[in-house]
């Protein structure tokens, strides 16, 4: 599939929002219409070379999932069928949601799971953001002083979201698609 996939966990819908935007700023020419992940298959998902993957933090830093109280199935339900799999040649940007005040200490650490899952089966994880700009005491989702991926804060930073998908967006899509590199989308 030659063009961006984008698929998001969520409970209460901020990351859908966030996927929207992004989705939007990337355009139909280069991506497909996200996707929330309870519904969608493996086979749906590994189509992409190139992905864009966002959830939020449940539980204590954890994948939403049925587990952390999530009324359907989410990320933690989804991510067992990957097991195995070798996932070598995909492309895969991350973005994460959090609230850095009420959970300083583990503050968008979900997004370590999904990191490990797709890197550690043989992914190249791109899209690592600077961890500027944000107030927190702890993240599993910082590795090197970076956040694995981009980092959304609806609770307390939502004025800085569009300005922040937009940096990264630039940043990204010439690796996801490196046919666009010399004429990116944003
Ligand atoms: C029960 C509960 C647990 C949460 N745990 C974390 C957490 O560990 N780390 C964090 O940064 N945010 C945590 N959050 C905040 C959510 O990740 C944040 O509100 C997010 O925007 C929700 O996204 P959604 O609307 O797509 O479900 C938690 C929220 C709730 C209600």
């Amino acid at each position: 599939m030659s063009k961006i996939g984008i698929f998001f966990g969520t409970d209460t819908g901020s990351t859908r929002l966030v996927a929207k935007s992004i989705f939007k700023q990337l355009g139909e020419n280069f991506a497909d219409k996200p996707k929330n992940i309870n519904r969608t298959s493996p086979a749906e998902l590994l189509q992409y070379d190139a992905l864009i993957l966002g959830t939020p933090s449940y539980g204590i830093g954890e994948l939403p999932g049925l587990s952390t109280g999530c009324l359907e199935r989410n990320w933690q339900e989804f991510v067992p069928y990957l097991d195995g799999m070798d996932l070598s040649g995909k492309r895969v940007a991350l973005f994460g949601l959090g609230n850095q005040e009420r959970y300083a200490d583990r503050f968008a650490s979900s997004m370590i799971h999904l990191y490990r899952l797709f890197y550690g089966q043989g992914a190249n994880i791109i899209g690592q953001w600077s961890t500027e700009g944000y107030k927190f005491e702890n993240s599993d989702a910082v590795i090197d002083n970076r956040f694995v991926g981009l980092v959304l804060d609806q609770r307390t930073q939502p004025y800085l979201t569009d300005e922040r998908i937009k940096i990264w967006l630039a940043q990204i899509t010439p690796q996801l698609l490196p046919a666009l590199a010399e004429a990116p989308p944003v």
